[in-house]
């Protein structure tokens, strides 16, 4: 299927690792170009390098950082066609799980807020203006499942996350009318840094249960999270989705929120 994505312009967050690198690196292969944001690249990123590719190194924790990438795009690739806001997650110096409403301080609850979405506020903000000028565009948010699973477990991420679904849903209603359709992806648990690395999720919780890494992220979050396919997605099941978002072939597709987590939510 062709994605019809050659020559779009995008913009895409917490692009180095993770979900952020297999969004570009799809979006690039797409024919996209790519603005890429995160605070420092990585070879992995790097390697991308190209005439499509732009990295531009921004701390989404400053409140001026979304609407400077956002200018950038404009002003290097002539406009705005897609934004992808993907970074989330643990804010900087965070590590999670957290396992209690009582473990996170007002700070806490201020920098998850202020990462997981004013920082996507921000960008949308300042998106709008150069994809109207372009007669429409897409917007793709990378949320969560425990959106839409309140649990004692990272209450101050599930509650940002949650008011990202609602801030996508009043987006598309005040702006489809215009050509502009805004959706979620929401991943379960996901193989990425935020997991693996030294600290990370996959360490936090063999300390819990008194186990390794790699069992973690083998067997027991699979089955502490009751994933129905057994295991963690991979970055680039994610990045897939969220392509076809961003493609002009989901142009009927507003407001929607797309899981892809390996069966993590039971409802209908
Ligand atoms: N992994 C999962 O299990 C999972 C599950 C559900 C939802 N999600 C969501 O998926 C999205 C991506 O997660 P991931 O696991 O792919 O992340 P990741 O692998 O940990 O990568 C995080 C990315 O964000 C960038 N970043 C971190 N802090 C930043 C800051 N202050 N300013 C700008 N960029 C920053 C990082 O680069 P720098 O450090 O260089 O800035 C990196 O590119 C997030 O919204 C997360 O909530 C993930």
């Amino acid at each position: 299927m062709d994605l019809q994505l050659s020559g779009r312009v995008a913009v895409v967050t917490g692009a180095s690792k993770g979900i952020g690198l297999a969004v570009t690196r799809t979006l690039l292969a797409e024919g996209s170009r790519v603005l890429a944001a995160s605070r420092k690249s990585t070879p992995e990123l790097d390697a991308l390098s190209g005439t499509g590719l732009l990295h531009v190194a921004a701390d989404l924790m400053d409140p001026e950082a979304p609407g400077q990438i956002v200018a950038r795009a404009v002003e290097e690739f002539g406009g705005l066609d897609i934004l992808v806001n993907n970074a989330g997650g643990p804010p900087p110096g965070v590590a999670l799980p957290r396992f209690s409403f009582l473990a996170p301080t007002d700070d806490d609850w201020r920098a998850m807020f202020e990462f997981n979405l004013f920082s996507v506020v921000r960008a949308v903000r300042a998106a709008i203006p150069p994809m109207l000028q372009r007669g429409g565009g897409a917007i793709v948010n990378v949320s969560s499942g425990s959106a839409r699973l309140p649990a004692a477990m990272n209450v101050d991420y599930n509650a940002a996350k949650a008011g990202l679904n609602n801030l996508t849903k009043a987006l598309s209603e005040e702006f489809a009318p215009q050509g502009i359709r805004v959706n979620t992806v929401s991943p379960g648990p996901v193989r990425t840094a935020w997991w693996t690395e030294e600290g990370g999720a996959a360490d936090i919780l063999a300390a819990q249960v008194g186990t390794d890494r790699d069992s973690v992220m083998d067997r027991v979050a699979p089955e502490m999270m009751k994933l129905s396919t057994g295991r963690l997605a991979e970055p680039q099941e994610v990045a897939d989705v969220i392509a076809l978002l961003a493609s002009p072939r989901s142009a009927s597709t507003t407001g929607a929120d797309f899981a892809v987590d390996s069966g993590f939510l039971k409802e209908i």
